[in-house]
C-alpha cells in the first residue's frame, strides 16, 4: 500500500514532532503493509514565490534527518500539501518540486468555505496546465455534493479521501461514502500527523464490506500512478450501506 499524503517530517508543519515519533509511525505504516509514503508538509500558494525555496530547504533537511533512521521496508517520497488561498502561478505549477514525488499530480486543499464554482475554477486552471490536482479529504467541503463533486471531477480533481474518516459515522465519514458511492473517489490517504491515522484503517473497513475489488485500485494501484507519473484508473462506484453506521449511531444515543 502506497500513501500519498502524511505530515511526518520533524521540524516541519509541527515543531514538537521528533525523528523517534516519526520513526515510530512509519515502523506500524510498515508492518501493516505500506511500503511507501509521500511526505507532505504543508505550504500556502500565496507563499510559495515568497518562501519556497526556504521551505524547500527545511524539508531536504528534515528529510534527510528522517531518512538515517527511517525503516528500510518503506520508500520516502516528498510532496507538499498545497493550501489553495491564492492562485497557483504558471511558474510553481511547471516546477515539479512543488509536486508529489516528483510527478504532474499536485496535492492541494482548499479553505474550508470555498465556493464550489470558483473551486472548479481553480480546478481547471491547474489542470490547464498540465498538472493534476489530487484534492485533500474533498469530504471536508460541507457544500460538495455530488454533483459539485462531479464537476470538480469533470475539471480535472482526482479525490484522495480521507482513510479513517471513511469510517466514522460523522458527516464528513458519511460525505466520504457518498463520494465512493459516485465512483467519484480516486485514492484514499492517511494524512498523518504522528498519530494512529493510517490508510490500513479504510484497507480493512473496506475489504469487511466486500468491496476489495476497489481497495487495490485505492491503496496501490491510483497512488503508484502518482509515483509513476502515470494515469489514474477509473474506481467503480462502491455500496456501502448507511444503515450500518445510522444504527451504530443510534446505539449511542448520538
Ligand atoms: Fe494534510
Amino acid at each position: 500500500m502506497i500513501d500519498v499524503h502524511s505530515h511526518l517530517l520533524p521540524g516541519v508543519d509541527d515543531g514538537s514532532r521528533s525523528v523517534e515519533q516519526s520513526v515510530e509511525v512509519l515502523g506500524r505504516f510498515a508492518a501493516a503493509g505500506v511500503t511507501d509514503v509521500i511526505l507532505t508538509p504543508h505550504i500556502k500558494a500565496s507563499g510559495i514565490l515568497d518562501y519556497g525555496e526556504e521551505m524547500l530547504t527545511i524539508r531536504q533537511e528534515a528529510y534527510t534527518a528522517l531518512s538515517a533512521d527511517a525503516p528500510g521496508e518503506i520508500r520516502l517520497h516528498l510532496g507538499f500539501e498545497i493550501m489553495l488561498d491564492d492562485v497557483l502561478g504558471a511558474k510553481e505549477l511547471a516546477d515539479r518540486r512543488y509536486s508529489l514525488a516528483s510527478s504532474r499530480y499536485y496535492l492541494v486543499e482548499f479553505h474550508p468555505s470555498v465556493a464550489m464554482g470558483s473551486a472548479a475554477n481553480v480546478i481547471a486552471h491547474i489542470a490547464h496546465h498540465n498538472v493534476i490536482p489530487v484534492v485533500a479529504h474533498p469530504e471536508r467541503y460541507a457544500q460538495l455534493n455530488a454533483a459539485a463533486a462531479a464537476v470538480w471531477v469533470e475539471r480535472g480533481a482526482k479525490f484522495a479521501v480521507d482513510a479513517t474518516t471513511l469510517t466514522e459515522a460523522s458527516r464528513r465519514g458519511k460525505r466520504a461514502r457518498m463520494l465512493l458511492n459516485q465512483g467519484l473517489v480516486a485514492l484514499v490517504a492517511a494524512d498523518n500527523h504522528g498519530g494512529q491515522r493510517s490508510i490500513v484503517t479504510a484497507a480493512r473497513f473496506l475489504e469487511e464490506r466486500e468491496c476489495k475489488p476497489v481497495v487495490d485500485a485505492l491503496t496501490r494501484g491510483n497512488p503508484q500512478a502518482i509515483l509513476d507519473d502515470g494515469e489514474m484508473t477509473d474506481v467503480p462506484p462502491v455500496e456501502l450501506p448507511e444503515r450500518f453506521f445510522d444504527s451504530v449511531k443510534m446505539f449511542l444515543g448520538g
